[in-house]
């Protein structure tokens, strides 16, 4: 492959770890920036001057001028959803015209595909995933069926009738029999989506093609993963998951582009842990310590508002990371939520019946048994806010990294202090040094 000219920015751990601050801050230095799993299930916050803005399928290089931003055909797309985030964006002075280009062969997330997600999981009870309940894995089920509703049909009012009554008709009959729950009529949904088909007709387009060329001409790419590799459908603590490959792999598989043309894997990383829903979380705290790092990290859902759950470090989780999306780099935030810490953790193996373990189970309930081993590290109790190089950080800050790159086997190229772009420590001599301005 001649053209390496793709980088693709991940999650490294369950999502939420600041992929928006992170791409929002290096897009200038790319020509495109591609979205290309997951929906509006995402939350990706951008904070710059007075602005606060929570991108969900738009891609965080979207505030950037001279960007030009694509959800990519494995992005789960609710046009509403698309319509209401680009009003609101505009609203807040950010521009949307040709900098925006929709894959035609995204799938449609329709409203029963919500009402799906959310009376099964009212049927699970206790055992709940604890979705978004946008109808995000419905829809990626109606995709692997191949009953699914693609953006190009969408465009299209005729076609989109046609290809959507039988799915939607067979939707409403699954939810009256066995949730007993009474959807918006056939006839109301298709009113509805013609009219956003018809808004959105101007920014539907093959991007695979787009995308292909623009790598041929020496274009650099970003690719904005959404969720985190724990979340990744076939890697992650199944089955609490989402439904889409957040691994580095689903870039190529998410956009139409050659898995060789991607020359930089960048994993962005909390210097804790937080995870949102049910699920295995081997690290999670209960106690004031863990309520002191929520409230420090302000860590509610940017999506649903829910409290996250937060915990150490967990190293077996980043090896894993490490390990399946072949990482060069990582981009470690929220280091100043661990200012006031007497002392922090970092899990570096778990324990199971005296045994160490160095990898994730394969089954959730494995988890129950896995025990987290500690490394300890004295806190620095000080400031880490406005540093800007990694020598004037306190020393035992450039300690705790030092030791959490060994543990991991990765190196920080990049270091956030505060949600804001100014809020950021780059460290020369890394892989990302081709790459940025
Ligand atoms: P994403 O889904 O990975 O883009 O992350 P979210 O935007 O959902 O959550 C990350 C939150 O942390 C947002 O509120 C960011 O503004 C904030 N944030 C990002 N980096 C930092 C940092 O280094 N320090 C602090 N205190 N907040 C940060
Ligand atoms: P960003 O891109 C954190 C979680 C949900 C739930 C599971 C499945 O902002 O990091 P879904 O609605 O996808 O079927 O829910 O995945 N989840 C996220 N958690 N950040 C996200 O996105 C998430 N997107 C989904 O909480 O546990
Ligand atoms: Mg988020």
């Amino acid at each position: 492959m001649k053209h390496r000219n793709v980088a693709v920015v991940i999650g490294g751990q369950w999502g939420d770890e600041g992929k928006g601050k992170v791409v929002d801050l290096i897009s200038p230095s790319f020509e495109l920036v591609a979205r290309y799993q997951g929906g509006h299930n995402a939350g990706h916050t951008v904070k710059f001057e007075d602005k606060h803005l929570a991108l969900r399928l738009i891609p965080s290089g979207i505030c950037r001028k001279g960007v030009l931003n694509v959800i990519g055909n494995g992005v789960v797309i609710d046009p509403r959803a698309l319509l209401s985030e680009m009003a609101s964006l505009r609203k807040e002075g950010v521009e949307i015209g040709d900098n925006l280009r929709v894959s035609d062969r995204a799938h449609v997330i329709l409203p029963t595909h919500a009402l799906l997600d959310g009376a099964r999981e009212k049927a699970l009870g206790g055992a709940n995933i604890g979705t978004t309940s946008r109808g995000i894995g419905p829809a990626y089920e109606s995709k692997a069926n191949r009953s699914g509703i693609r953006m190009a049909d969408l465009v299209d009012a005729d076609r989109f009738i046609a290809v959507a009554r039988p799915l939607l008709a067979h939707h409403d009959a699954v939810l009256k029999h066995f949730s007993g729950v009474e959807g918006p009529t056939v006839e109301e949904t298709m009113d509805e989506y013609v009219a956003c088909g018809r808004e959105l007709a101007g920014y539907v387009t093959d991007t695979s093609t787009l995308l292909g060329s623009a790598i041929r001409s020496g274009k650099k790419i970003l690719c904005e993963g959404a969720q985190g590799v724990m979340l990744d459908v076939d890697h992650g603590t199944y089955p609490f998951v989402t439904s889409s490959s957040c691994a580095a792999g689903g870039a190529s598989i998410g956009l139409g582009i050659p898995p060789a043309s991607i020359g930089l894997v960048l994993a962005v990383m909390k210097a804790y842990t937080t995870r949102v829903g049910s699920g295995p979380f081997p690290t999670e705290l209960f106690d004031s310590v863990g309520e002191h790092i929520r409230k420090r990290g302000n860590e509610f859902g940017t999506v649903t508002g829910r409290p996250r759950r937060v915990g150490w470090f967990d190293a077996v989780v980043a090896r894993t990371t490490v390990r399946i999306s072949g990482i060069d780099a990582v981009a470690l935030t929220k280091l100043d939520v661990l200012d006031e810490m007497d002392e922090i953790r970092i899990c570096t193996h778990y324990e199971v019946n005296g045994k160490e373990i160095g990898e994730i189970p394969a089954r959730a309930d494995h988890y129950d048994a896995a025990k987290p081993v500690y490394r300890t590290f004295p806190g620095w109790k000080t400031s880490t806010a406005g540093i800007s190089s990694f020598g004037d950080l306190p020393v035992n800050a450039q300690q705790y990294l030092e030791a959490l790159e060994g543990i991991v086997d990765a190196k920080v190229a990049l270091l956030s202090t505060g949600p804001k772009r100014d809020e950021t420590i780059r460290r020369a001599g890394t892989p990302l040094d081709g790459w940025l301005a």
